[in-house]
C-alpha cells in the first residue's frame, strides 16, 4: 500500500504522540507540520524530522492526503474546515468540537465534498476495550441492563503547561475526558438515546500550580462535576459521574450489569489494562487480552507506571481504509453522537429535564485478533 502522507497542524502537548504514532507506521507518515506559533512547529519538525511549514502552506502541499488537527477545543471547527476547504481529509483530536451544531455543520461540509473526517478517542481500539466487547457480544454477562462509570480527578492544573482550555467550553471532565468513556459505552452498548444530569462548579478559580505559568489564575467557565443517567437505546441505563473537584475516591471507570453477570472495564483513557468478568456469582476472572492487538505496554507515564499508548491507530485505521474504500472506525459520525450527548449533560442540567439524542450511530467494526497495525490489513 503507497503510504499515506500525513500533515499535522497544532504542535503542542498531544502532537509527539502522533508524529511517534503515524511515524512509526508503514500506511503513513507524517510530512509536515504546522503551528500559530511557528517556534512550536519548527521545534517538532526538528525533533521528528518532518518539514515544518506554515499552515497555508501544508494547506497547498498536494502531497498530503490527511490532516491531523490538534489544536485546541474551540479552534477544532474553524481549521477543520480549513483543512477541508484545501480538498484534504481530517483527523481530529477529542472533542469533536465546542458545540454540536458547528460538529453537524463540519461534517455536512466534508460529505458534501466527498472527505473523510475522524477523531479521538481511539483508545476503544486497544485490546483492553476489544477484550469486553468481546466479552459481551459473546454473551457472558447476557443482556445488558445497566453499569456506572467514574471519571474523577483533581483536575488539569497540575500538570498540563498551559490548563486554560480545559476550563472554558469544549473543557471541563465532561467534554474533556468524557469522550473515553461514552465512545467505550457505544462500542459496547450502541447508541444513546437521552440524558439526564445535574452539574455544577465546584471551584469557581483555578490556580496554576505546573511550570512555566505557575500561579497564574483560570476563570472557570464549565461545570466541573457532572453526574448524569446515560440511557440506551438497547434499553440499557447508565450512570455517569464526571469530575475535576475529588481529590480521592475508591470507584471502577467502567462497570456493566447484565442479566446474567458483570463485567468490569478499565480506564479507557489507555488501551491496555485487566478487564474482568463475573458470571452470576462466581467470583470476578481475567478477561483474555492476549488476542487483541495494542494492548502490550510500551510507554511509560509521568507516575512511572508503564501503560499501552497507541494514539494515533485511528487515523493509522483511517489511511489504510481510505486506500481500501471502507469506513473507518474513529469516525466523525461516531464524534458527532458522542459530543451530542456530552452537550446534553449541560442542557439537561441547565434545563431541569430529559434531552432526548437526535443522532445514532452503530456501534464501531470490531478491530481484527492480531498484532500491531497489521491487524487492519486483515479487514
Ligand atoms: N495533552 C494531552 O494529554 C491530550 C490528550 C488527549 C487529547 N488532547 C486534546 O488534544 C488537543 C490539543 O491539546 P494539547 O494538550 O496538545 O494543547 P496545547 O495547548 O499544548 O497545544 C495546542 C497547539 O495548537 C496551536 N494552535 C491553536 N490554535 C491554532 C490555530 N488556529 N492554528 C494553528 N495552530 C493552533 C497552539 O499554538 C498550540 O501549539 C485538545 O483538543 C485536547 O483536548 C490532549
Amino acid at each position: 500500500m503507497k503510504p499515506v502522507l500525513i500533515g499535522i497542524i497544532g504542535c503542542g502537548n498531544i502532537s509527539d504522540a502522533y508524529f511517534t504514532g503515524a511515524a512509526n507506521s508503514e500506511f503513513a507518515r507524517v510530512k509536515a507540520c504546522a503551528d500559530l506559533r511557528p517556534e512550536a512547529a519548527q521545534a517538532k519538525a526538528a525533533q521528528h524530522g518532518v518539514a515544518a511549514m506554515s499552515v497555508d502552506a501544508l494547506l497547498a502541499d498536494p502531497d498530503i492526503e490527511i490532516v491531523i488537527n490538534l489544536t485546541v477545543p474551540h479552534a477544532h471547527v474553524p481549521v477543520s474546515l480549513q483543512i477541508l476547504e484545501a480538498g484534504k481529509h481530517v483527523y481530529l483530536e477529542k472533542p469533536l468540537a465546542t458545540d454540536f451544531a458547528s460538529a453537524r455543520a463540519m461534517l455536512a461540509r466534508a460529505e458534501a465534498s466527498g472527505l473523510r473526517v475522524g477523531c479521538a478517542p481511539d483508545t476503544f481500539f486497544g485490546a483492553a476495550h476489544q477484550a469486553c466487547r468481546a466479552a459481551l457480544d459473546a454473551g457472558r454477562i447476557g443482556r445488558p441492563i445497566g453499569g456506572a462509570v467514574a471519571v474523577l480527578s483533581r483536575g488539569m492544573e497540575s500538570w498540563h503547561p498551559n490548563p486554560e482550555f480545559f476550563f472554558k467550553p469544549g473543557g471541563g471532565p465532561i467534554h474533556d475526558m468524557g469522550p473515553y468513556y461514552v465512545t467505550q459505552l457505544v462500542n459496547l452498548l450502541g447508541p444513546v438515546a437521552r440524558v439526564s444530569a445535574c452539574a455544577t462548579i465546584g471551584f469557581p478559580q483555578r490556580i496554576i500550580s505546573s511550570e512555566p505559568l505557575r500561579g497564574q489564575v483560570i476563570e472557570v467557565e464549565v461545570p466541573t462535576t457532572v453526574n448524569g443517567i446515560l440511557q440506551f437505546a438497547s434499553g440499557a441505563n447508565v450512570s455517569m459521574s464526571a469530575s475535576w473537584d475529588v481529590w480521592a475516591h475508591q470507584r471502577a471507570p467502567i462497570e456493566i450489569y447484565g442479566t446474567e453477570g458483570t463485567l468490569l472495564g478499565v480506564d479507557p483513557n489507555f488501551f491496555g489494562g485487566s478487564p474482568r468478568v463475573a458470571e452470576r456469582d462466581s467470583g470476578f476472572k481475567p478477561l483474555d487480552t492476549q488476542p487483541h492487538a495494542f494492548g502490550v505496554d510500551n510507554f511509560t507515564l509521568r507516575s512511572g507506571a508503564r501503560v499501552a499508548n497507541y494514539r494515533a491507530v485511528g487515523v493509522l485505521d483511517m489511511a489504510v481504509a481510505l486506500r481500501r474504500d471502507r469506513p473507518h472506525r474513529a469516525s466523525g459520525e461516531l464524534a458527532l453522537h458522542v459530543l451530542e450527548v456530552l452537550d446534553a449533560f449541560e442542557r439537561s442540567s441547565r434545563e431541569g429535564r430529559h434531552i432526548d439524542i437526535e443522532t445514532a450511530v452503530q456501534r464501531p467494526v470490531v478491530v481484527p485478533l492480531g498484532r500491531g497495525e497489521q491487524v487492519f490489513v486483515a479487514d
